[in-house]
């Protein structure tokens, strides 16, 4: 006891040099996304450079070129995203892109103005910062939005360099240094398969495999191309970079992606979102959610963009919406970590679709009081739509990427985002709170956000005509008068709560057509609530951070069973600290304040150490039946523990070479691990490989490769 007393006099003399500088809590944040080339041109310096010049239309009428839009062209705007309450921004990839033209098959020239062809993912877009690729205009915009309170999330495409066969052939350099292109690729730094087409998005071996709308697929298993791009990833983090959204997660090589994600949180404090595009209907469905609750990396909430626009876009009736987030509450084991969207650059933007701009406004305060951290597209909060059909549908890629039209600061949508932008970070319901559904028909959803005694209810009646009588609605905001949290700025009005023990009835109203109303209340916190754990995955050693309210001025201990962790900064919101030596495994981590208070637990899972990528072959496996899958189980956590079913063991392994199977998984380097393969048949049934346990010694960087035969 002395001893602890003692290390807490010595973190609380450490707190007044570190106030909480590296914690990062995402679930509070208002993310804006920025397809730079298409948002500011803050210089024209850097419209049409010299090593990729003729890639600019400056009269902005061939949408497939650059535009002028730039990094220094976003810190111009700061204060206007400020000001709305934006408090994170994810830009295009800004790394250098391909530099030639490619024809677009009709004789017009094209160009990588949106970042995703990738040449040089160590120096900078000329187009965006300048002519030398420098870090200069990208480091000056991480610094001035930091000034600004606003994070910086990068897009990282470690799916693909360019395309295969046009242009630069998929040329990758490190830092100027040509490395391979497509066509003369001695060291596999390309996988060199086929392009994905029709039902192969399906299949699990070709998702990961197969190319990618034709782009040069990068082999994130060779130890060259693993290397460049966590060394990458390292170089974006010491630049300031906070989080990362990363691309295409679903054909870049899964078992490769948990190393990714661990590399990133070695370095320090992020937050990981990926794009796995695909409803809950999506074939790998099941796969997605694995990912991201084994992964530890978060992502982008499709299956509810999917009904969002259903329903806000279509007339399709609420309980889409709340059917999606019943069912992904049981499937995701974070669903506040999710990452929301009503649009993106890959769809049309809503107003294409229904060009009605109360609609769009009613989407976006549902997405900013909903469970999951909000993304604002660029523009909608200027009803930013062109609707030009690309030869399948109105306003799709790229017509859903104008030009930013306006920058006003009086429309209802920004006035909208800036207020519940201010309610997130005074209520902590919004960030941490769980869903519940507490009304409904086909045009109404009124729902309660609740995080211990904070609470956020939400009505919103879509219809266009109809209003509705609110009878029989409950909400366990204590009796009294609620005025409308949105001062009417979406026809909201006050509602009255009865005393009902908790369950208290609201007196009834009438919710007029194309109304939100939003009614809150915070509670002083009288013990600690910890609403966040962040990353939720990782080995001794790395830093994580909780917050939640109540935590104190003084430093307490924050607990892994019974062994505490070390503290690096302390604040009543907010506790840094680093996962301490224990056993790996799942724990149900617990904050003490100084005074012993104890705040609810929250899971994680100790890794047994930083993860390298292995990949595991396992030759003439014990013969499968259409819908049976070879896995890989073993000792530690990383190898699911020994367990036996979809959602314990590493898999389903892959079978391109059948009745061989093989996967790339991530596993604890400088660990001698235990394993075996299992069938795992259709119906749930287990046969075990024959014979002793494998053993395999994890090298301690690098890559690792496993190859045996199945013991029968
Ligand atoms: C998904 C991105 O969002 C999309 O815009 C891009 O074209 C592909 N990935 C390929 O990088
Ligand atoms: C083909 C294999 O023969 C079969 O056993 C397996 O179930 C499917 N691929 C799906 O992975």
């Amino acid at each position: 006891m002395p001893c602890r007393f003692s290390s807490n006099v010595l973190a609380a003399l450490l707190l007044i040099v570190l106030p909480g500088a590296f914690a990062q809590d995402f679930k509070k944040q208002v993310i804006y996304q920025i397809v730079t080339d298409r948002f500011a041109n803050g210089t024209t310096a850097n419209d049409n450079p010299p090593q990729s010049s003729g890639l600019l239309d400056p009269a902005k009428t061939n949408w497939h070129l650059y535009w002028g839009g730039d990094l220094t062209g976003i810190q111009q705007k700061l204060s206007y995203l400020k000001s709305m309450g934006v408090t994170a921004i994810w830009i295009s990839p800004p790394v250098d892109n391909l530099n030639l033209n490619i024809s677009d098959g009709q004789g017009n020239p094209t160009a990588p103005y949106h970042g995703y062809s990738a040449r040089d993912f160590k120096r900078i877009e000329e187009h965006y910062g300048d002519a030398g690729n420098l870090w200069t205009e990208f480091d000056s915009l991480v610094s001035a939005a930091h000034q600004n309170g606003i994070k910086i999330i990068v897009d990282f495409a470690a799916n693909h360099t360019s395309p295969e066969k046009a242009g630069e052939k998929g040329a990758l350099y490190d830092n100027g240094t040509l490395i391979a292109t497509y066509d003369n690729d001695p060291h596999g730094i390309f996988h060199h398969t086929f392009d994905l087409a029709g039902t192969d998005y399906e299949d699990r071996y070709k998702v990961q495999y197969y190319s990618l709308l034709s782009l040069a697929d990068l082999n994130q298993e060779n130890p060259t191309v693993d290397s460049y791009l966590k060394a990458a990833l390292r170089q974006l983090q010491q630049e300031g970079v906070d989080a990362f959204r990363m691309d295409a997660v679903k054909h870049v090589t899964w078992g490769w992606e948990y190393s990714e994600v661990n590399s990133i949180f070695t370095n320090g404090p992020s937050f990981v979102f990926g794009e796995w595009m695909g409803g809950r209907d999506d074939a790998l469905y099941h796969d997605a959610y694995k990912f991201a609750n084994k992964s530890g990396m978060s992502l982008l909430d499709y299956p509810l963009y999917y009904a969002i626009t259903d329903v806000f876009a279509n007339d399709s009736p609420f309980a889409e919406i709340d059917n999606t987030l019943t069912a992904e509450s049981q499937e995701f084991s974070s669903p506040n970590d999710l990452v929301t969207f009503v649009d993106n650059h890959d769809k049309p933007r809503l107003l294409t679709i229904r060009n009605d701009p109360t609609h769009l406004d009613e989407a976006t305060a549902f997405l900013l009081t909903c469970r999951g951290i909000p993304i604002i597209y660029y523009g909608d909060e200027q009803y930013l739509h062109n609707d030009t059909n690309n030869g399948n549908e109105n306003g799709g890629d790229p017509y859903n990427r104008p030009w930013m039209s306006a920058f006003d600061s009086t429309t209802t949508g920004y006035k909208l985002v800036s207020q519940l932008s201010g309610l997130r970070q005074s209520n902590a319901a919004l960030g941490y709170g769980s869903m519940q559904q507490r009304w409904i028909n086909k045009d109404v959803y009124i729902y309660e956000r609740k995080f211990f005694d904070d609470l956020v209810l939400t009505a919103i009646n879509k219809s266009d005509t109809a209003s509705y009588t609110i009878a029989g609605l409950f909400t366990a905001l204590l009796p009294g008068m609620y005025p409308d949290y949105l001062g009417g700025l979406m026809s909201g009005l006050s509602i009255t709560v009865n005393d009902g023990h908790g369950n208290n009835p609201v007196t009834t109203f009438t919710l007029p057509p194309h109304s939100v109303a939003v009614w809150q209340s915070t509670a002083p916190d009288t013990s600690p609530e910890a609403g966040s754990v962040g990353p939720t995955v990782g080995q001794t050693g790395m830093k994580v951070t909780i917050a939640g309210k109540g935590f104190g001025a003084a430093p307490g201990t924050v607990l892994f069973g019974s062994t505490p962790a070390t503290i690096h900064s302390w604040s009543d919101t907010s506790v840094e600290f680093s996962v301490p030596q224990v056993s790996s495994g799942k724990y149900n981590i617990q904050l003490k304040t100084s005074a012993g208070a104890a705040a609810n637990t929250l899971p994680f899972t100790v890794l047994t150490a930083k993860l390298i990528p292995v990949t595991f072959t396992v030759k003439n496996a014990i013969p499968t039946h259409f819908g049976d899958n070879i896995f890989l189980t073993g000792s530690t956590v990383e190898l699911g523990s020994w367990g036996t079913t979809f959602d314990t063991a590493v898999g389903p392994m892959l079978t391109p070479n059948h009745p061989d199977w093989f996967i790339s998984a991530s596993m604890p380097s400088g660990t001698t691990i235990q394993f075996k393969f299992i069938r795992i048949a259709a119906n749930g049934d287990v046969t075990w490989e024959g014979g002793a346990n494998h053993s395999y010694a994890v090298p301690t960087s690098g890559t690792g490769l496993v190859d045996v035969i199945w013991q029968k």
